[in-house]
């Protein structure tokens, strides 16, 4: 196989790598030593069946399930993001689900509201638009390793809620079902953290972050969009421009992603995302 960065802090793309096929546990240790170094993995020209999508997941780790209540997993292997319906039909952009989906469009780390957070995720682009609908990716390691020492220095042991209601909250009310909420209470995770493969550390924020615990909520929160933005700045980010068939990996515990709008009313886009189950909680 060969890897090519794809930008000085973030991403790379693997050639010579066919997904759809099953491969040696040499192959699959390159590739996850290339996802720790890399955060972002691109595959081209991958027409993978969501089976041969959930094998290949696998073969990086242990698979995470989709919570049961979740509408687009449903307990399964796969997350089904699109704007269609299971008929096919374009869902309008004010329905409660197009907004739901929105929140993919914020900036966030999969999974930051369990109190185990997932690993690393995979997504499969079925169907995409002409224009927009791409995906960005913010490198936290780059965000924290170029922040002033006095600031780390002050993030040392800080501690912050995420949740699955705030991050909705910010798109729209009432946008979770009860059952989905009662299944994703507020969580506490450490707002520095140490990616146990590399003992790098990146910061840990994101759209699910809501405030910091102990401090004033809107001082917390304060502190957390300043860090949002700082980890988002352009020199750290990679963003895909998806093709049919494009297969990208990610390493949560190091990026962020956020997808952009599109003429969602008009084109159809349609992906299939698999993800890794998390080591363990953040907090000690
Ligand atoms: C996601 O948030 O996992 C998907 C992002 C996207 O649809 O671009």
């Amino acid at each position: 196989m060969t890897i090519v960065p794809l930008g000085e802090h973030i991403g790379a793309e693997v050639r010579d790598v066919d997904a759809g096929s099953p491969h040696a546990e040499e192959t699959f240790a390159e590739l996850r030593r290339a996802l720790y170094r890399h955060s972002v993995l691109v595959f081209h020209d991958q027409d993978i069946s969501d089976e041969q999508q959930v094998a290949f997941t696998r073969g990086f780790g242990r698979l995470q399930m989709t919570i049961a209540s979740d509408p687009y997993g449903g307990g399964g292997p796969i997350n089904r993001i699109a704007n269609v319906d299971e008929e096919g039909r374009l869902i309008p952009p004010r329905d409660k689900r197009s907004l739901y989906q929105a929140g993919n469009n914020l900036w966030h780390s999969d999974g930051s509201f369990k109190s185990v957070p997932l690993k690393a995720s995979m997504l499969s682009a079925k169907v995409v638009p002409p224009r927009g609908g791409e995906t960005e990716y913010a490198s936290l390691r780059a965000a924290y390793a170029t922040l002033p020492e006095s600031r780390k220095v002050q993030l040392e042991g800080l501690v912050a809620e995420h949740s699955m209601a705030y991050s909705r909250s910010q798109i729209a009310p009432g946008l979770m079902t009860e059952a989905f909420l009662k299944a994703t209470p507020p969580v506490r995770h450490m707002l520095v953290r140490t990616v146990p493969e590399t003992g790098e550390k990146a910061l840990y924020v994101g759209s699910y972050a809501s405030h910091v615990i102990g401090w004033d909520i809107e001082k917390g929160r304060a502190l957390l969009e300043e860090l949002l933005e700082w980890s988002t700045q352009p020199q750290f980010v990679y963003r895909h421009r998806w093709k049919a068939n494009d297969l990208v990996m990610w390493d949560n515990r190091t990026c962020l992603h956020r997808g952009r709008p599109w003429d969602n009313g008009v084109y159809k886009r349609i992906m299939h995302r698999t993800t890794l189950a998390g080591d363990g909680p953040t907090v000690p």
